[in-house]
């Protein structure tokens, strides 16, 4: 297996408490309406399954609780030490520190999932090249990779310049609550979503400022990065009930096929 060393430009733009697995954990407590959705589509689709960038376990542990293979790979160690400490069945679950940007587990799937906008990750065209040509090595013949996001016109929307409350959390450390406010600017060139966020911990009065850089997907886009590196959009979704996809959708769900004839378009060649 060879997992390419965790370089530091995945962590240029860091925002620790982004990163932190007790944080993300508090702050994301509530996001949870998509979790019935890929645990039964994993389940439906076979029993192999890749997390990428899986976090503190939020759909790896579901799944693994629901007697699924999973393997779950995420960039940042405490956030996987979050995910390895609530698994109950430890033989079904495996979690690997890596970069989804280039990562070889010399093994195949069949589903490897991307979740929860974490495809924004991906900084550049070349950064979603590099992926998704790691996650067609990772499929089976007929296997399938999925990925949802949030629409970009819903993130961009407030990318104004203007300081606003964004969200707020109970301190993980057991007194009060983390206030999070922030400002987001957009660049339309590089479709990269700047966001500057302040956290205060109202107990002592601490702030904490992070920068968080990601980049924005539009459907058309994404579809085409993906035929790229051989991934067909077989089915896409505006919801987690399957709700057809419109130009006014929050989430953009994408489920996608191997190219039947697994036809490059010449740029690279299957390793
Ligand atoms: C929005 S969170 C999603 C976590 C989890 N999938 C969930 O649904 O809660 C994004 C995750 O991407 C991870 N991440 C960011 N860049 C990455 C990279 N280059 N390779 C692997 N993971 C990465 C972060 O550490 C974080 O855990």
């Amino acid at each position: 297996m060879r997992l390419e060393a965790v370089d530091e430009t995945a962590f240029a733009h860091v925002d620790n408490r982004y990163y932190d697995g007790i944080h993300y954990d508090r702050r994301y407590a509530g996001y949870t309406w998509d979790t019935e959705f890929w645990c039964s589509f994993a389940e439906s689709v076979g029993r192999d399954v890749l997390e990428l960038a899986a976090g503190t376990g939020r759909l790896s542990v579901p799944m693994a609780v629901r007697g699924l293979d999973v393997v779950a790979l995420d960039i940042s160690p405490s956030m996987l030490a979050r995910a390895r400490a609530k698994v109950t069945t430890p033989q079904r679950a495996r979690f690997l520190t890596g970069d989804m940007r280039d990562f070889d587990l010399d093994r195949q799937f069949d589903l490897v999932l991307l979740a929860c906008s974490s495809v924004c990750h991906l900084l550049s065209d070349d950064d979603a090249k590099r992926c998704f040509d790691s996650v067609r090595r990772h499929l089976q013949a007929g296997g399938t990779f999925a990925l949802d996001l949030a629409a970009p016109q819903r993130e961009t929307s407030t990318a104004d310049g203007s300081w606003r409350p964004r969200f707020r959390y109970p301190d993980p450390a057991g007194t009060g609550e983390v206030v999070v406010s922030g400002r987001r600017r957009y660049d339309p060139t590089t479709r990269l979503l700047t966001d500057e966020l302040d956290y205060e911990f109202v107990a002592d009065g601490r702030v904490e400022r992070a920068t968080r850089v990601s980049r924005m997907y539009p459907f058309e886009e994404l579809v085409s990065l993906l035929e790229r590196s051989a991934l067909h959009v077989v089915e896409s979704y505006g919801g987690f009930d399957r709700q057809p996809l419109t130009v006014a959708s929050e989430v953009q769900v994408l489920i996608c096929s191997l190219t039947p004839s697994g036809v490059l378009d010449g740029t690279e060649s299957p390793r």
